[in-house]
């Protein structure tokens, strides 16, 4: 319908332009436990803050009468080659988000020819998802103290179809999580008269969630989908052994033979270390601010990383990533590529499998945007001769 010059659309298309567009919709949406899940990092939630400033204390230089027609997006990571520099990182329990899950994830990553990394907390079971990704997909493996428990998940990956393996090392034990602990979505989850009213105050997620039932980790839940949530929860947190080392890293690099990315890593030592052991790439990264609180920003730790081990392996950056600018400064600073890991679920929570999609779609048009104000052709020129330091520009506004 028109009326004038305006063309009549649905409520659905309310403007979602950007990813606090799609934050602020999800928050309406979502039960306060399940927001509380997604939103909140570990003890007063400052690394979760500081990540997604540090990307905004890098200012880009915007150069005029370049001869831009179109910017090229395209990456390389580990060898596989992405139309876009942004994944959609691995998140357990995406299920309770929106029910399509870590298969909404898959499908509109593949719509941007990008990847999804399967948690092993997946909602759907990683053989679901592996049938229904790209072929050669990436699956995170939480590396259990039970190397046999270890063992047959990489296995099963492995026949499932993944091509790349990406190990998370930075939860030996889970940070402190105020809003999973405050709302019963810990290891032990519970329910509350209070809480219950929480859920009952969103009807419309409650009938999803009904429907799909996808709250328990698939791939731990018993055969027959026995135990649900509870169950499958706390074989996780038994599972989860708090002296790994090295050494573990190394018997899951043989033991999967293939590619492999170690996720978690903030300090140079530690990545020139897993370059010791023969990982390919390294994913810097604080677990979104979910593991340890007061620690450095991933923007911050990037720079010593990508100095250290940058011409040794793909470097690959997460955490507080929310706009095209912060892509761009990411890859500037030495990044292959970036993660995200809340913005693709504020998709999910809004508009399923094409909610993912959009807001890959709002990153691509800002990433090309910004790109194309800054005269870059290619993402992959991006360089540290691209920026300056806001803290610089505003000392040098003082007199
Ligand atoms: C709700 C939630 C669940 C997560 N689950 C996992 C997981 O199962 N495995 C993992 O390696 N990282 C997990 N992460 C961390 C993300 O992969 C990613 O490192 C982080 O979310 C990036 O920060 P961002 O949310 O600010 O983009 C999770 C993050 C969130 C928010």
């Amino acid at each position: 319908m028109q009326i004038g010059p305006f063309a009549v659309v649905p409520r659905s298309r309310e403007a979602r332009l950007n990813v606090d567009d799609f934050r602020a919709a999800a928050r309406r949406r979502l039960p306060r436990p399940v927001w509380a899940y997604i939103e909140n990092g570990a003890d007063d939630g400052r690394t979760t803050a500081a990540n997604a400033d540090a990307w905004g204390r890098w200012l880009v230089r915007q150069r005029v009468l370049a001869g831009v027609h179109d910017v090229d997006t395209a990456t390389t990571v580990v060898g596989d080659d992405l139309a876009l520099p942004v994944l959609l990182g691995p998140v357990g329990l995406a299920g309770a988000v929106g029910g399509a899950g870590d298969l909404a994830a898959a499908e509109a990553a593949a719509r941007y020819s990008t990847r999804a990394i399967v948690s092993t907390g997946s909602t759907h079971t990683l053989e679901e998802v592996g049938a229904a990704a790209t072929p050669g997909a990436w699956f995170q493996l939480y590396p259990w103290g039970d190397r046999r428990l270890t063992g047959s998940l990489i296995d099963r990956a492995r026949a499932a179809g993944f091509g790349t393996l990406v190990v998370t090392v930075d939860v030996p034990v889970v940070g402190n999580r105020l809003g999973e602990r405050r709302y019963g979505m810990n290891s032990q989850p519970w329910l509350s008269p209070g809480v219950a009213l929480r859920y009952a105050g969103r009807p419309r997620w409650l009938l999803g969630a009904a429907r799909h039932r996808r709250f328990s980790l698939a791939n731990l839940a018993e055969p027959g989908g026995r135990g649900g949530i509870a169950e499958s929860v706390r074989r996780h947190a038994i599972a989860m052994r708090p002296d790994l080392s090295w050494d573990d890293l190394a018997w899951m690099r043989r033991r999967w033979g293939g590619r492999v990315l170690v996720k978690g890593v903030l300090d140079a030592d530690d990545a020139a270390r897993a370059v010791d052991v023969g990982v390919d790439g390294v994913i810097v990264s604080n677990h979104g601010g979910r593991q340890l609180a007061g620690t450095l920003p991933t923007a911050r730790a990037l720079i010593d990383v990508v100095d250290r081990v940058g011409t040794e392996t793909d470097v690959v950056v997460d955490g507080g990533i929310r706009s095209g600018h912060d892509v761009a400064v990411a890859l500037a600073l030495g990044a292959r590529a970036v993660l995200i890991g809340r913005p693709w679920l504020y998709g999910l929570a809004v508009a399923g499998t094409d909610g993912v999609a959009e807001v890959l779609g709002v990153l691509d048009a800002e990433l090309r945007r910004t790109a194309h104000l800054m005269g870059v052709r290619s993402v992959r020129e991006l360089s540290r001769e691209h920026l300056v330091c806001a803290a610089e520009v505003a000392a040098e506004l003082v007199w």
